[in-house]
């Protein structure tokens, strides 16, 4: 049954939104975007209707921004009154005339740059809160921001983490009711442990502090939901360390219930029997790490937890965007909260209680048989790791669904995902012990690692076969998909549905579009010239509707996906875009990064130095630089560094050469033999790909069709052998 119809009125200019079961508070009435998702329902849908399928097609840009940068931008601009306020790399934060593009005023919080070591995925911002006159940020290095919304000049700073551990913040924090909310990341490194905490909004100090593993917290705001989650974790010794647990992204807020919804990431390190020790196939859920929870708005106490992946082992968070939605299911009208999550399934659960309603599978996994229908838990295929070995499990730790935000429209009652497909080859580290401050997985990130003196166009055709996204129209009410759209990459923007009947979704390989969303017919399309992960929003102004959106490609997938992130001839420079129909501006011509033919030294090493050194590389470096050393973001493409900068290597990689750019110094991790094999690796890389660039074309054509047949089988053979 579709969702509870929506009556709209219109009383003068105003247009109000009324559902049958109350004000819906997540398409709100009026022209502004008050919040990244659009109000505390946080549902990305918007009732603005003057773009519709029948004029999408004159949609034209109005005008852009520079963000002065070439990394990921991940925000959802806000517009309050003419204002629109985003945020860019390193968390500075913009106000710009929301009619014109002119800029008003510009915040640089001047993150320090080594802190970006400790962006697992980038150094990027998701957006702002605005209320009541001020400006809300988090800020990489951890602190809560509020600026003047006039003048963006500071009104008050907190620092929300320890500062000498790795934590990040990247989230948009939640302004509800005078309280600012916001959590944290970091849980992919060692010393981190997830809370979410609430500021008071004039003065910036400390109202309540949820957290949400154990440890010592004499300031926690439910010690007993604390002591009871401590029951979940048999081996007590990880837990003075910071056990993970992030909230790194979503919060969503009901104002009836007053509750306020948050999801929590992996718990740390990864590989759960490292966690766990030999208990971890019986209790060992790790509460509550990759769940879902809500807590009472005034004081933080814990209301109720579902955890979507008990005992997780796949880094699979439960950190997705969180949609509340008023639904009616066997009849009944429902108040839910809805999550395409990481590990695959798309659940409902009823957000009053945090009964579970129902699960299923939205994309490709083979992790889980199934959901238990009774108690939402998810019946294992297998044991996640099969010893030393290794599984090929999907979806990989990039998640079938991640931080790109979904959207709902109570129009066509479905929700719009952007899903993936990638496996990953999960094979725990042969000897680990946890370094405060490094990456900490207790996994050998390197077993996917190929030769390296693979052909790249068989690198390339064997990645471009096993991984591929999709925008799927999810009903959350039938648990199926009404239509979806295939896509040849993954890492796709979040997207934005409206009362014009249009789902907009900007892509990684660099396309802006609009599909009708109630049959995925696509209406528009416009070329870009970098990829986009932000989601797109909308509002008004002057009788005019614009559409936004943040183009600039990086995140997690960007640093660490190699070849099945990598799209020639992009520009990496970010802008944001704004968008009306009959708009006439252009963006300027594109500068695309060209590499042309790496010239390395001649290759001395041995192969079982090489062979060491691609270990090395795609355990420590692989998730910044690019799996096999092939970057797929902005990041150096390190095939390419010169005969001078091999000379440099180990002082850039142990000496610190490059740490106020954000490059890590690895001397309590790497020696300088380490280092040695790391180069020579780098070395075969580039004089592979050397050959295969400077080959006859013809020969290279022929070739890549060749590997394009034969991928599919040589994907299924490795995955018999895994
Ligand atoms: C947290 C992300 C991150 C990781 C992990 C990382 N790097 Fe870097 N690396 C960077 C950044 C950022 C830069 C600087 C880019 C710039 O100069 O703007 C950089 C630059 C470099 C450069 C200089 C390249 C050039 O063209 O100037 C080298 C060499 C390098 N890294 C090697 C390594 C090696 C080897 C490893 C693994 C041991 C590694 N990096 C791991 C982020 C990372």
């Amino acid at each position: 049954m579709p969702a509870v119809r929506m009556q709209k009125i219109r009383l003068g200019s105003a247009t109000f939104v009324l559902a049958s079961l109350g004000l819906a508070l997540g398409a709100r009435a009026g022209t502004d975007w008050p919040s990244v998702a659009n109000g505390p329902y946080e549902q990305r849908y918007s009732a603005l209707d003057q773009i519709d399928a029948g004029n999408v097609s004159r949609l034209g840009l109005a005008w852009y921004y520079d963000m002065e940068s070439t990394r990921g931008l991940e925000a959802t601009p806000v517009v309050v009154g003419d204002t629109l306020y985003t945020t860019g790399t390193w968390s500075r934060v913009y106000a710009l005339d929301a009619v014109s593009g002119r800029l008003k005023w510009r915040y640089d919080p001047q993150v320090p740059r080594r802190v970006g070591a400790w962006a697992c995925c980038d150094v990027v911002n998701r957006g702002v809160a605005v209320d009541a006159g001020k400006v809300f940020v988090g800020t990489l290095d951890g602190r809560l921001i509020a600026l003047d919304a006039q003048t963006g000049g500071l009104l008050w700073s907190v620092q929300t983490t320890p500062t000498d551990r790795p934590y990040t913040i990247t989230m948009a924090p939640r302004v509800i009711e005078g309280k600012v909310l916001i959590g944290n990341g970091g849980a992919e490194y060692a010393g981190v442990r997830g809370t979410l905490s609430a500021y008071d909004e004039n003065d910036g100090h400390l109202l309540w502090r949820f957290y949400t593993v154990p440890g010592d917290a004499p300031d926690a705001s439910d010690p007993q939901a604390l002591a009871r989650a401590a029951q979940t974790w048999p081996d007590p010794r990880w837990l003075p360390m910071g056990v993970g647990g992030t909230v790194w992204n979503a919060i969503a807020y009901d104002p009836q219930l007053r509750l306020v919804y948050f999801g929590t990431g992996n718990a740390n390190p990864w590989n759960r029997y490292v966690r766990n020790g030999a208990d971890s196939d019986k209790d060992s859920d790790n509460l509550y790490s990759a769940c879902i929870l809500a807590v009472h708005l005034d004081d933080g106490r814990y209301a109720w937890h579902f955890q979507t992946t008990p005992g997780d082992a796949w880094d699979y968070d439960a950190a997705e965007h969180l949609v509340l939605a008023d639904l009616v299911i066997d009849g009944q009208p429902r108040k839910v909260i809805l999550q395409a999550n990481k590990n695959g399934f798309f659940y409902v659960l009823d957000r009053a209680t945090g009964q579970f309603i129902s699960a299923a599978a939205f994309a490709d996994q083979n992790w889980a048989r199934g959901i238990d229908p009774k108690t939402g838990r998810p019946q294992l295929a297998q044991t996640p790791y099969d010893g030393a070995q290794g599984r090929i499990v999907r979806p990989a730790p990039f998640g079938a669904h991640n931080w790109q935000d979904m959207s709902y429209s109570p129009d066509t009652g479905l929700v719009y995902i952007p899903a993936a497909s990638v496996p990953f080859l999960y094979t725990p580290e042969k000897e680990f012990s946890p370094l405060i401050g490094a990456w900490d997985t207790g996994l050998n990130l390197a077993a996917q690692a190929a030769p390296a003196d693979m052909d790249p166009l068989l690198l390339k055709a064997l990645v471009k076969d096993a991984v591929h996204g999709a925008l799927v129209a999810w009903d959350p009410v039938a648990q199926r998909a009404a239509w979806r759209v295939e896509q040849p990459m993954i890492w796709n923007g979040g997207t934005l549905a409206t009362r014009g009947g249009l789902v907009f979704q900007g892509t990684a390989d660099g396309f802006l579009r609009a599909y009708d969303a109630r049959s995925g017919a696509q209406r528009w399309e416009y070329r870009l010239p970098n990829g986009v992960i932000a989601p797109p929003m909308t509002y008004e102004i002057g009788g005019v509707q614009y559409l936004a959106v943040m183009m600039g490609w990086g995140g997690a997938f960007a640093l660490a996906g190699g070849e099945a992130a990598k799209v020639p001839d992009r520009d990496y420079r970010g802008h944001l875009l704004v968008f009306k129909l009959d708009g006439q501006a252009t963006l300027p011509p594109p500068q695309p990064r060209e590499l042309g033919v790496p010239d390395p030294p001649p290759s001395t090493a041995s192969a079982a130095e090489i062979a060491e050194g691609s270990r090395l590389f795609n355990q420590h470096c692989g998730v910044c630089h690019g799996a096999n050393a092939v970057s797929g973001s902005a990041l150096p493409d390190l095939r390419y560094l010169s005969k001078a900068q091999h000379g440099m290597l180990q002082a850039i990689v142990l000496g610190g050469a490059l740490e106020n750019a954000g490059m890590p110094n690895f001397s309590r991790q790497l020696d300088a033999t380490q280092v040695a094999a790391i180069d020579a690796y780098l070395i075969a890389r580039a004089q592979t790909t050397r050959a295969a660039l400077t080959q006859p074309g013809w020969w290279a054509r022929v070739k890549a069709w060749g590997y394009r047949l034969i991928a599919p089988l040589l994907n299924w053979l490795n995955a018999l052998k895994y």
